[in-house]
């Protein structure tokens, strides 16, 4: 499916976003290891998702996917089976990671496969933590990419360090630790989005922390609860950005999540000078969340770098188009995960964004954006990458003609609705051949 937009004038409303893509991983994931019901509200009906659900149904958990709520019946630490057949996770890195550290501690054999971007994507930083807690782990390439074959088992604990701050290695690690005897800690060069670490808690699991390292205390008794899902501040982020940069816009966002490790976005945006503002603040199972209200700005470029990288990683591709739009350059630096998401990002903004007229150069570490350039409307390739497909889209919107963008599709992985919310707020954007 192709993306044809035209340039907006004028972007206005009220909108919501789909439930946060972390969180409701790990409310699947939780749910299944706990005792009791587990019942999930504003759960995101996403492809890698449900290839979550898809996944744990294959490990025989009963899960119940209604129009408003996912009902997930635990069946405990002990109670998962072992899979008949291979587990496809799709697309979905956090499936993929996150389930190989609760697979590690099964008593049982489990094959793990992806889509052909998951079948790249580097796989030893996870094997590796793994297979010293005990568990034994094939993957092809020299024990470095999916496919895997996973023989779980007898756990120990240990004290772990990471060179990357990332939130899938992290939890791995501490989904792992729950079958350990004692504690299991992870430490990050800089602090990674927690949302394991304050679900673990809310299940009832014991969690420490301390500057970068977490600790989690092996052979909890979770017992199922309520989850509220909160929107996803990523997928806002096409929101945020589009009423920055289109003119005559005012847009509000409601019930946002807006974890601290996640809002790296509004920091930015706060910083290139956006009007942007916060209101109606509460808390969901320790998670914050709010209405966000954003207008048409004029925006400075700014440098985004260290660790505001981690709490800002999905949004990177779109904090380029904002740098198109800014006067100055923007650079970004400490990105080098990048190339290692769905795609290559840091590349896949950089050729894109050329093509509709910016000028940007790719940096080993991130990009440097020269803003203040008029876009162009153009034929981009989204490389089958949702993040790249709805960026390019938010470009397209303050691009002059036309553009298409490719294999638009992939959007369905995270924002399932994104083109009718795009149209609700006036967006001149439709689905094509
Ligand atoms: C995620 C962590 C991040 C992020 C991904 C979701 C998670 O990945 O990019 O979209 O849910 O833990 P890394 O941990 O690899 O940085």
């Amino acid at each position: 499916m192709n993306l044809i937009i035209e340039t907006a004038n004028k972007l206005e409303g009220k909108i919501t976003v789909p439930g946060d893509k972390s969180i409701s991983h790990r409310s699947v994931m939780l749910g299944a290891l706990a005792h009791g019901i587990t019942e999930v509200s504003g759960f995101l009906m996403g492809e890698d998702c449900l290839s979550t659900i898809k996944c744990f149904r294959s490990l025989g958990v009963n899960i119940e996917v209604t129009p408003d709520k996912v009902l997930i019946e635990g069946r405990g630490l002990d109670g998962l089976k072992e899979p008949v057949d291979i587990l496809d996770v799709g697309n979905s890195g956090t499936t993929i990671r996150l389930l190989s550290g609760i697979l590690a501690g099964q008593n049982f054999a489990s094959f793990l496969t992806g889509d052909s971007s998951i079948r790249k994507r580097p796989m030893a930083r996870i094997i590796q933590p793994l297979t010293l807690m005990g568990a034994k782990i094939l993957g092809r390439g020299n024990n470095t990419l999916a496919p895997l074959a996973i023989r779980g088992g007898e756990l120990k604990a240990i004290e772990y360090t990471t060179e990357i701050a990332s939130a899938q290695v992290k939890s791995a690690i501490l989904l792992a630790g729950l079958f350990a005897d004692g504690w299991t800690g992870v430490t990050q060069p800089e602090k990674s989005r927690d949302h394991t670490e304050i679900m673990l808690k809310a299940f009832g699991a014991q969690v420490k922390e301390q500057d970068k390292t977490v600790m989690v205390k092996g052979r909890p008794r979770l017992k199922g609860l309520k989850v509220i899902v909160p929107g996803d501040i990523s997928s806002a982020a096409f929101f945020l950005a589009a009423g920055a940069i289109c003119p005559q816009s005012f847009l509000t966002i409601c019930g946002v999540g807006l974890n601290p490790t996640r809002t790296g976005i509004i920091d930015v945006l706060k910083q290139m000078g956006a009007k942007i503002d916060i209101r109606n603040t509460c808390d969901s199972g320790g998670e914050p969340m709010g209405d966000i209200t954003i207008e048409s700005s004029n925006l400075q470029g700014i440098k985004v770098y260290g660790d505001m990288i981690p709490r800002l990683i999905d949004e990177i591709p779109v904090i380029a188009v904002l740098g198109a739009c800014a006067s100055g350059i923007t650079e970004i630096r400490d990105a080098q995960e990048l190339k290692v998401k769905e795609s290559n990002r840091l590349s896949a903004m950089a050729t894109q964004l050329v093509r509709m007229g910016a000028k940007i150069e790719e940096l080993p570490d991130g990009l440097r954006v020269y803003g203040g350039r008029k876009l162009t409307g153009a034929l981009c390739e989204s490389y089958h990458d949702h993040r790249i497909a709805m960026a390019l889209a938010v470009a397209g919107l303050v691009a002059q003609d036309r553009t298409v963008i490719k294999d638009a599709e992939a959007i369905n992985v995270s924002f399932p609705g994104f083109v009718n919310t795009l149209r609700a707020i006036g967006a001149p954007v439709r689905e094509g051949q």
